[in-house]
């Protein structure tokens, strides 16, 4: 059984088609990096995925369940981590933390136990009594990461989830994405920092205006372009159409 699988999946805004038909699956234990441009529809296919928006047509499912029919089950089992996450700023982050556990139904003792493992883990440990207010960005990312985590999901979904953080706590979520990979936990997550995409995940999937232009691991991708010795960075401009960069910075830097 997958972890996800996405069937033809189309969410329209007003006049603009935002995701355009997207097909994709995740196996049970593995890391799918969603990379796109600006705009290409990666928030909105993540926001159908976990039930924040409901889309035009197709269907999800998450190990077996289907996310319209049954989204009480889909959210049991799935973690997100929002690109800008909103926290209650005037909760401290073990309050909050406490908060997101008491929602997920976690028993006291275990709850404790967990919380202070992440905290320590991401290095927020006597930090957790300080309002979220007070939180840096990268703090408040992490609070978020954490809180998509308390309750073991089956399928992790994080939209941008390093894009505040500093090499260190970058480099921990990392980690910690490839340890719960080995415990058979599924995770999908964006970027549009492609480095990103190649150190850490199995296999790839490109988006450009709301559709799947390409997908396969960092080597089938780099084969495919064509051009052996090619950077990924060369691949993903070719296969979203921005490869005339060249042009853009000329007249710019004029
Ligand atoms: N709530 C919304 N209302 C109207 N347009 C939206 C909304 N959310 C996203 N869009 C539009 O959908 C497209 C895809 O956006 P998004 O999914 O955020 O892309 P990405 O995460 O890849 O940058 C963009 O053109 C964006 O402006
Ligand atoms: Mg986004």
């Amino acid at each position: 059984m997958q972890a996800l699988e996405v069937s033809g999946v189309t969410k329209t805004f007003g006049e603009r088609r935002a995701v355009d038909g997207v097909s994709l699956a995740v196996n049970q234990g593995e890391i799918l990096g969603l990379l796109g441009p600006n705009g290409s529809g990666k928030s909105t296919l993540m926001k159908i995925i976990v039930g924040i928006l409901k889309p035009d047509a197709g269907a999800i499912q998450v190990l077996g369940n289907d996310a319209t029919k049954d989204p009480t089950a889909v959210k049991r089992i799935v973690g997100f981590v929002p690109e800008s996450p909103r926290l209650y700023e005037f909760l401290s982050g073990i309050e909050y933390l406490d908060f997101v556990a008491d929602v997920h139904g976690l028993v006291p003792s275990a709850k404790h136990e967990r919380i202070s493992h992440f905290l320590k883990a991401l290095d927020l440990e006597g930090r957790e009594n300080e309002l979220i207010n007070g939180y840096s960005q990268g703090m408040k990312q992490k609070l978020a990461i954490i809180a998509g985590l308390l309750h073991r999901p089956q399928l992790l979904v994080m939209d941008e989830p390093l894009n505040s953080l500093d090499p260190r706590s970058a480099r921990i979520v990392k980690d910690l994405i490839h340890k719960l990979r080995d415990d058979g936990v599924a995770t999908i997550f964006s970027t549009h920092v492609l480095e990103i995409a190649d150190a850490i995940c199995d296999r790839i999937v490109i988006m450009d205006a709301g559709r799947v232009v390409e997908q396969g691991s960092t080597g089938d991708l780099k084969a495919k372009a064509g051009t052996p010795g090619s950077t990924l960075e060369e691949v993903f401009l070719k296969l979203t159409g921005t490869s005339d960069t060249r042009e853009i910075v000329e007249a710019l830097s004029h």
